[in-house]
């Protein structure tokens, strides 16, 4: 049993949380969403200047909501990676003063790794192996979970993330940032086959196509290509509603097939879903369906551990915490990291999987 102290600040969400293994004991947010949406997406050095100002304020109101005093808590975490750097040292830097000052262990905790464990957050029972479904603003993978550390990626985007699709469609349809929330809800007003768009297959030599990876964006163009043909043909207003179902739609589908034939084909019974993009509701009505219809268990985390927090990190710090592993206080931030490299994050132990 560890409980943990976590931050995340890898991007514009400042997040402490204090999480007991798979028990969240507080867990506390501060968007700076409004911050940025000023400058149509997420300004780096503004975002670590508003978590500087912000995290001090965050970590004590994470504690108090806990009533949990530092006595009793076993580690410090944070994301270090990958991330914007300038945001993730601040959470870094936080997280090693107080580990220092408090004689805790640090846990350094790679970002995708977080994602992953919002589903034992809320779904305490589940047990690797499993398949993680992991689409956010930066990254949109297949990733079979074998264990803490140890993960395969069977399948990932070629260029843009789906939650990076949403964002710049959404601002070549004036709509606003963050795109994905907005879309989702003018989606529920148009209709899904209106516009016929490319899925975003990636060919193979033999005439096929991946089975598991997937490009948003040849989708995104041909969003921008058929706008421009309505403000040609004189359209006065763009039938956005519309747009936004068939644009929705399309990344619906092409997230389910995927993921449902990864599933199928590595006999994993279970996909869990993590990161933004799985709060959208195009994508949780086919992949439910689509899971039902071949016997596979979906598990969406609620829409608050979905998007960035600190309580999935902590999550995963308590499990590599159990594990044995903690972190040297030199460790750094880095802003690309693969999360079959995770274990790099912690010192050399005996019986380390490599
Ligand atoms: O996981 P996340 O909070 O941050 C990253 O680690 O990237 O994901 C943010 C992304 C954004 O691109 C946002 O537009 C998208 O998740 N997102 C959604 C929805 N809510 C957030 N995309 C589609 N539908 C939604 N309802
Ligand atoms: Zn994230």
């Amino acid at each position: 049993m560890a409980t943990i102290l976590a931050l995340e600040t890898s991007c514009d969400e400042t997040a402490a949380a204090v999480v007991r293994d798979r028990q969240i004991l507080s867990n506390v947010v501060a968007s700076q969403t409004l911050i940025h949406a000023k400058y149509g997406g997420i300004v780096p050095e503004v975002a670590s200047r508003q978590h500087v100002a912000d995290l001090g304020d965050i970590v004590a109101e994470a504690l108090q909501s806990a009533a949990v005093g530092w006595s009793e808590i076993d580690g410090v975490a944070t994301t270090c990676a990958p991330g914007l750097v300038g945001a993730l040292l601040v959470g870094l830097t936080t997280a090693k003063t107080l580990a220092l000052l408090h004689h805790k262990p640090l846990v350094g905790v790679h970002h995708l790794e977080g994602h992953i464990y919002a589903s034992y957050l809320s779904q305490p029972d589940l047990q690797p192996p499993y398949l993680c479904l992991l689409v956010s603003g930066g990254h949109t993978s297949l990733i079979q979970v074998k264990g803490c550390g140890d993960y395969a990626i069977l399948g990932q985007t070629r260029d843009d993330a789906a939650g990076e699709a949403f964002d710049k469609v959404a601002r070549l349809l004036g709509l606003g940032y963050p795109g994905g929330p907005i879309i989702d809800r003018l989606a529920a007003e148009g209709n899904p086959r209106a516009f016929p768009l490319p899925e975003g297959n990636i060919s193979l030599p033999n005439g096929g196509y991946h089975p598991y990876d997937s490009s948003f964006s040849g989708l995104k163009t041909a969003v921008l290509r058929l706008v421009q043909k309505l403000k040609q043909q004189g359209v006065n207003s763009l039938p956005t509603a519309d747009l936004a179902a068939s644009f929705q739609e399309t990344v619906a589908r092409s997230l389910t097939k995927r993921a449902i034939a990864c599933a199928l084909d590595h006999n994993l019974s279970t996909i869990a879903i993590g990161g933004g993009v799985a709060a959208n509701s195009g994508l949780r009505k086919h992949l439910l369906a689509a899971a039902a219809h071949h016997n596979l268990q979906v598990l969406f985390p609620p829409l608050n551990l979905c998007t960035d927090n600190a309580a999935m990190i902590g999550c995963a710090a308590a499990d590599h915490l159990n594990c044995g592993h903690h972190s040297p206080l030199t460790l750094g931030a880095q802003s690309r990291m693969a999360i079959t490299r995770v274990m790099e994050l912690y010192l050399p132990k005996a019986g380390y999987p490599n």
